[in-house]
């Protein structure tokens, strides 16, 4: 005779998923989609007690991690498998690569990081250098190699389009295989569920555009004029610094905006509609579903 399937064994036999960056873009959209699934799921934040008042993440278990303080890496005791980023402004070799190590002495069997498109070629980007290590690891690895994320537009971006209704950046006339954060999340949700073992994904949007093909996006979905300014280096970081941005981080994006002015951020890959059954989210979509925050 078959016995009942029972709910709480199939819980404690899924494994245990640590999701790393959960207050940032791709890791709270990971962490999302997992408890949505069902998913066993350990969320390190640096601030658990904030997170933990908002009331975000609920049925994950919430605990201390912190890149930059060792004694928070003890947060991967019984984790299997776990979602690793490169947090902007820290150090490879101090903050991201004993993650690794603390991981692979934890037992965690799989890490997927998430990396950008075009690292295996730009190796001195950061990500590189922990793909590299991964690679030696002996873990297995998944690399989501991301693209250049729509929700820029809404983040670091909005009050751009919001306020001025430009898009204000040194991208001359390249173009962009815009990606959502939601697509390369829902790939790096599957790649923790299914256990996905040395794969490196190439994640964009459907099409590479140009930022002035995405302010018409913008100016329809808005229903009112969006331009696309392309300022000269010099004067984008000057104005970046005007609205607070840091010199390190107005000088990164420009490193980033440049590689887009050379053609080279325009690669378009099957892999998200492969992976998910279904095409990439496009930019217009991406446009109507976050409207309300330009307007
Ligand atoms: N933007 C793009 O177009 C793009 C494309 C491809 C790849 N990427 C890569 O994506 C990564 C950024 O992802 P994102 O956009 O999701 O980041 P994000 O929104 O900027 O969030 C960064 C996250 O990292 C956390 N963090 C910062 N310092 C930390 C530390 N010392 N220890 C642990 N956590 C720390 C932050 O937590 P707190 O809330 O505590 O600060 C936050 O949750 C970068 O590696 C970037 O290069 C970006």
């Amino acid at each position: 005779m078959m016995s009942a399937p029972n709910a709480l064994t199939d819980l404690q036999a899924s494994p245990l998923l640590f999701v790393m960056g959960a207050t940032g873009n791709m890791g709270g959209e990971i962490a999302r989609q997992l408890l949505t699934a069902g998913a066993r799921v350990r969320v390190g934040v640096r601030s658990p007690e904030r997170v933990a008042e908002s009331g975000a993440f609920a049925g994950a278990d919430l605990a201390r991690f912190d890149a930059s303080d060792a004694s928070t890496l003890e947060a991967l005791d019984g984790v299997q498998r776990m979602f690793l980023l490169w947090p902007p402004g820290t150090n490879v070799t101090e903050d991201v690569l004993p993650i690794i190590a603390a991981a692979r002495k934890r037992g965690v069997q799989q890490i997927v990081f998430l990396s950008i498109l075009g690292a295996e070629r730009v190796r001195i980007v950061p990500h590189r250098r922990v793909e590299q290590a991964l690679e030696a690891s002996g873990l297995d690895w998944v690399f989501l190699r991301a693209s250049y994320f729509m929700q820029n537009l809404s983040g670091v971006h909005r009050d751009d389009l919001r306020v001025r209704r430009e898009i204000f950046l040194p991208a001359g006339q390249g173009r962009t295989s815009f990606v959502d954060v939601r697509d390369v999340a829902a790939v790096g949700a599957k790649a923790l569920m299914e256990g996905h073992r040395n794969c490196a994904y190439n994640l964009t949007g459907g099409a590479a555009l140009t930022y002035g093909e995405a302010a018409d996006i913008f100016s329809v979905t808005l229903g009112k004029r969006v331009h696309y300014v392309n300022p000269s280096p010099i004067r984008f970081v000057r104005v970046a610094r005007q609205h607070g941005v840091t010199l390190s981080f107005a000088l990164f994006m420009l490193a980033e905006y440049t590689v887009a002015k050379l053609g080279l951020a325009a690669e378009v890959s099957t892999t998200v509609a492969e992976l998910l059954g279904r095409p990439p989210i496009s930019l217009r979509q991406f446009a109507e579903d976050f409207r309300e925050v330009w307007l």
